[in-house]
Formats: structure tokens, sequence, C-alpha cells
């Protein structure tokens, strides 16, 4: 029970912000996870720094904002500025993926590499020892509610040998389509923090949600 719970607020109530911040506050997630999609690298649009600074006005627990934008280089600064504690971009939007790790550093968050599912492990091969997280994803990003991709579990058990045998720091965390029959197989494939929005805020308690899944 050592994993770590990341709600995504893209699935709460943006009417009620605040209160749902506060209920992720009490409960027993460890972090916030924030979405940001631009329309471009994947096919919706959700929210921008306006949104991130409104939850962190509120939020007792790191932001682990994960970026669905082309172009991630150019907000660097601005994303660490809103409030952004962890900072995952994508690999398949990274041309100079070590330059990127080393300028999120550089900004003050800690450093996070997600890949799309189609996208092998093998590529973090070079970086893993600079990476404080890994994000693999187990839906195609860019919304909520879609149904888990099997082959996620395998990817997690690749991605915990490569970080054994490099001696990184990296913890793994798996976004998409996490509910308790999921994210029990996902932990026992290696995964260190488990992403969940629409199991938890579709869920007539959200709190005891975050919990079943903390008890995993
Ligand atoms: C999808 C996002 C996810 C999303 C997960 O592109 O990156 O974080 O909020 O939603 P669920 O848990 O509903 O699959
Ligand atoms: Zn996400």
């Amino acid at each position: 029970m050592n994993h770590l719970i990341s709600p995504s607020v893209l699935s709460c109530d943006f009417a009620n912000i605040q209160r749902d911040v506060e209920m992720i506050n009490n409960s027993s997630a460890d972090w916030f996870h924030v979405d940001i999609m631009d329309g471009v690298f994947v096919p919706n649009i959700s929210f921008g720094f306006p949104v991130i600074k409104a939850i962190k006005k509120h939020a007792t627990k790191p932001l682990d904002v994960h970026l669905m934008i082309a172009n991630p280089d150019q907000y660097i600064e601005e994303f660490a500025k809103s409030g952004a504690d962890i900072l995952t971009v994508h690999f398949e939007v990274c041309p100079h993926l070590h330059r990127t790790i080393q300028a999120i550093k550089a900004a003050g968050m800690q450093a996070g590499i997600a890949l799309n599912p189609h996208t092998n492990v093998s590529v973090l091969e070079d970086v893993i020892e600079e990476l404080d997280l890994v994000l693999i994803m187990s839906v195609n990003p860019g919304f909520g509610g879609q149904s888990f991709i099997d082959n996620a579990c395998k990817k997690v058990a690749q991605v915990k040998l490569l970080i054994e045998k490099s001696g990184s720091p990296a913890k793994i965390e798996v976004d998409g389509g996490v509910n308790l029959e999921t994210g029990a197989r996902l932990i026992q494939s290696g995964a260190d923090v488990l992403v969940a929005g629409s199991f938890v805020f579709n869920s007539d308690n959200p709190t005891t949600t975050i919990a079943a899944l903390k008890a995993l």
C-alpha cells in the first residue's frame, strides 16, 4: 500500500473547483493530476494557466501536471510559476528530450516523460537516469473515461526493469482507464502512481473511491 494516487481534476466539476480540490485535500490522495490539452497534440482542449493557479491556491498536495501539448519547451517557466510541482511532457513532441528534462529541473520542478500507447519503452534507455517520473499512457491521450489498454501492464514491467538496471529514482505512473480491477493489475506489474479521473469523480463517494484505490 505504498503506491500513490493522483486523481485527475479533468473529471471534476469545474463550477465547483474549490469544493473538489478540498475533497482531494481531505482524502487519502497524494497528488493532483492536472491535464493540459492544446487541441494540436491531442484532439481536445482542456484548460490553461488561470485554472492551474486556481487549483494551486487551494491544493495542499503536489500538482502533477501532464502536458499533452506541442512545443512544451516554450511554456516550462510559466508552468513553474503557475504552481506545477511535477511537469510531464510527451516523448512524442520532444525532439530535444534531454534538454527539455534539464529545463524542467532548472525551473525547480520534477521531470516526467509520458509515453503514448504505441511508443516503446526502449526510447527511455538513454534518459531514464535523469527522470523523476515515467508516465505510461493506458489510453490514447485526449479524453477521460476511455477503456484501459491492457498492453500498459507489460510496459510498466519493462520500465520497472529499466529503472532497476539503471538505478534511476523514477516513479512509474499510469494514466487512463484506471479502476480497482486495472489498478490492482498495474500495482502487481510495478506501478508506483495511479491516475484516476472518471472512476473517482463519477462515483457516488469520490473520497471512498480514492481510499479504495489507495488500499489496493
Ligand atoms: C487522458 C488524461 C487522463 C484522464 C484520465 O488523456 O491524460 O489523465 O483524465 O481519465 P480516466 O481516469 O477517466 O481514464
Ligand atoms: Zn493525464
